[in-house]
């Protein structure tokens, strides 16, 4: 028996995935662009052994057994990597065939799962890049992100640290749709994030779902894929130069932009709620305050209702306050009530 523990971390897009050309393969419509958030906050832990006594492959989620029998996607992250693992059995007779035996998967998430928190994002990239220490793969993390890409499409940004861009690739087969680094988290230390955790519930849509609905019937969705790849140009260099200005407007204009095609999606999809509205007006209204009209803050949101705040780490001292000041706890019954509920400014 071998047992391997690992952790990967959050990322949120600050250039939104939102619809696939190949849903088997899990290939999207568009490039997106992520940042990874600090491991020490936000994570999904990941403990799997291999023996060769296990009778199947079995999962438990946050400490509860799953059904897995069906599901599709973590089958795929495990006949990829064990694949690549029987091929190095193949080449070395000495290596213990753990590409024949069964696993049992133990992951927990230190925050809500499925709350837009991209719980997917962190869980698959920790299963595969747990099941690639267990097997010993010797491949780059680009290839590894492919294989968690056909696991949660998200997950595949998780496995790079700082700036993450998903490039949609051409190729019929998905071999070209793959996450790359366009920056370490060390690039621009001075960008902070904080988590403002307006609902735990679970979404009412999966993105799942929701962008298949978006892609048959958004006639908004089409002049998104026009628009979002120089959106990718800008915010890559708007990184690169550290250039808040750039960023911020980007990043607000890409999540109200997700929003709107979920609004125009027919029936439509609703994921931000009063509190969720409530914050990006506090955020306009905090950035229209500024004396030398310069952003200092930007909102972005997922698949749920919980914000996202990007900005520089000398204002998120000053947003919190706002926040805590607007959203006092008896307003919205979890906020500030757990550890988890409000990560202040979270280092990247
Ligand atoms: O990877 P999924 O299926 O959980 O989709 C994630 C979609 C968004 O979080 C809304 C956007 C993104 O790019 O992460």
């Amino acid at each position: 028996m071998k047992t391997v523990t690992c952790t990967a971390p959050v990322n949120i897009a600050v250039i939104k995935y939102w619809g696939k050309r190949d849903t088997e393969l899990i290939l999207p419509t568009n490039d997106s662009l992520s940042v990874t958030l600090s491991q020490d906050i936000l994570h999904s832990k990941t403990t799997i052994s291999a023996s060769k006594d296990y009778t199947q492959d079995r999962l438990w989620l946050n400490g509860k057994e799953e059904d897995i029998t069906k599901n599709r996607r973590m089958h795929n992250c495990f006949r990829e990597t064990r694949a690549l693992r029987e091929k190095m059995e193949q080449a070395d007779s000495t290596l213990e065939p753990l590409s024949t035996y069964n696993v049992h998967v133990c992951s927990e998430n230190n925050f809500p799962t499925a709350a837009g928190l991209a719980s997917s994002a962190s869980g698959l990239a920790a299963l595969v890049y747990t099941l690639a220490q267990l097997f010993d793969l010797n491949v780059t993390v680009s290839e590894l992100s492919r294989i968690a890409r056909q696991g949660s499409g998200s997950a595949c940004r998780s496995l790079f640290g700082g700036f993450v861009a998903w490039e949609k690739g051409e190729a019929k087969d998905g071999s070209d749709s793959m996450a790359v680094q366009v920056a370490p988290e060390s690039h621009w230390p001075e960008l902070e994030a904080l988590v403002c955790v307006v609902s735990d519930a679970k979404k009412g849509t999966s993105s799942t779902e929701g962008m298949q609905h978006t892609v048959q019937t958004s006639p908004l969705f089409q002049e998104r894929l026009n628009i979002v790849p120089g959106r990718m140009e800008a915010m890559k260099k708007a990184i690169l130069e550290r250039d808040f200005q750039s960023f911020a407007e980007l990043t607000m204009r890409d999540s109200n932009q997700f929003h709107s095609v979920c609004l125009d999606t027919y029936p439509p999809i609703f994921y931000l709620n009063d509190t969720s509205r409530a914050i990006i007006q506090l955020v306009h209204a905090y950035n229209n305050s500024s004396p030398d009209g310069k952003l200092k803050a930007a909102y972005t949101y997922d698949a749920g209702s919980n914000a996202v705040i990007y900005a520089p780490k000398e204002n998120m001292r000053e947003i919190i306050q706002l926040i805590s000041h607007y959203f006092p706890s008896q307003d919205a019954a979890t906020y500030f009530t757990d550890p988890y509920n409000v990560i202040a400014g979270a280092p990247l």
